[in-house]
């Protein structure tokens, strides 16, 4: 069975303290409460280190919010997956729409590093979705079909099996608006059936494939309700503990 996730992306948020006092306070949280979910958290890199500490039993998995295609050299700026690996995070995010935005990156980028990823052993949490002019113009099945098939399709059953998908409609992300769960849920059903016609039924279905554009306390049920979505990957509203804690209990009964 695929697993359930909430995972908070940080982004370039916090000082050390009010970084530490979050990790802090969600640590609490997880030790007093049943969470129906895995709880992930990708603070910024500078952070990680202090995250591995917090959660030293595995309360929260750590990832970073990008890594490097290369394995090493000189690539100023950049962190690399043995890096990561090395203090014991979990895996990364890869290929953030703000990294395509800001940073150029395209699917070949995130091809390369979801399978640096993966041959660590560590997990991609590898993000896609459609910008509001290719919705307007009815692209977006297409769109992230292709954004799909060349980020991921040169891996193999096993492989993919270990990546979670997160759709985030470039739209909806930080913006305040929402994909319906109905817009969403047709999207994640759209990237199971491509992953299952290439892959097999049985490997789409234990591939857990997130949400994530402005989810909220209020919508984060609704949305988790659909049978096709299996968390919610959140930004904003990861950044306060009465937010996220709420974001998790979304897949209380
Ligand atoms: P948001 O960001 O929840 O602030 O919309 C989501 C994301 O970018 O991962």
């Amino acid at each position: 069975m695929r697993k359930n996730i909430v995972a908070g992306n940080w982004k370039m948020n916090k000082n050390f303290a009010d970084a530490e006092a979050l990790m802090i306070q969600l640590l609490e949280y997880k030790k007093n409460n049943t969470t129906n979910c895995e709880v992930y958290i990708a603070p910024p890199a500078l952070y990680l280190t202090t995250a591995k500490d917090i959660f030293k039993n595995g309360e929260v998995e750590v990832f970073a919010q990008d890594v490097s295609e290369y394995q090493s050299g000189a690539y100023t700026g950049e962190i690399s997956v043995e890096m990561i690996n090395s203090i014991g995070i979990d895996g990364s995010l890869v290929s953030h729409s703000e990294r395509r935005q800001y940073h150029g990156e395209t699917d070949s980028h995130a091809n390369r590093k979801v399978k640096a990823l993966l041959d660590a052993g560590l997990t991609p949490i590898y993000c896609n979705g459609e910008t509001l002019e290719q919705r307007k113009a009815g692209q977006h099945f297409e769109v992230v079909k292709n954004q799909t098939e060349v980020a991921l399709f040169t891996l193999s059953a096993d492989e993919i099996k270990k990546v979670v998908i997160a759709y985030e409609p470039v739209w909806a992300i930080g913006t305040g608006e929402t994909a319906t769960p109905e817009q969403a849920q047709e999207i994640h059903a759209h990237i199971r059936s491509l992953i299952a016609a290439k892959y097999g039924q049985e490997v789409a279905d234990e591939i857990s494939i997130l949400y994530g554009g402005s989810v909220k306390p209020d919508n984060a049920k609704e949305i988790f309700s659909q049978p096709d979505i299996d968390g919610g990957l959140i930004g904003g509203a990861a950044l306060k503990i009465e937010d996220f804690s709420k974001i998790i209990e979304g897949f209380n009964p």
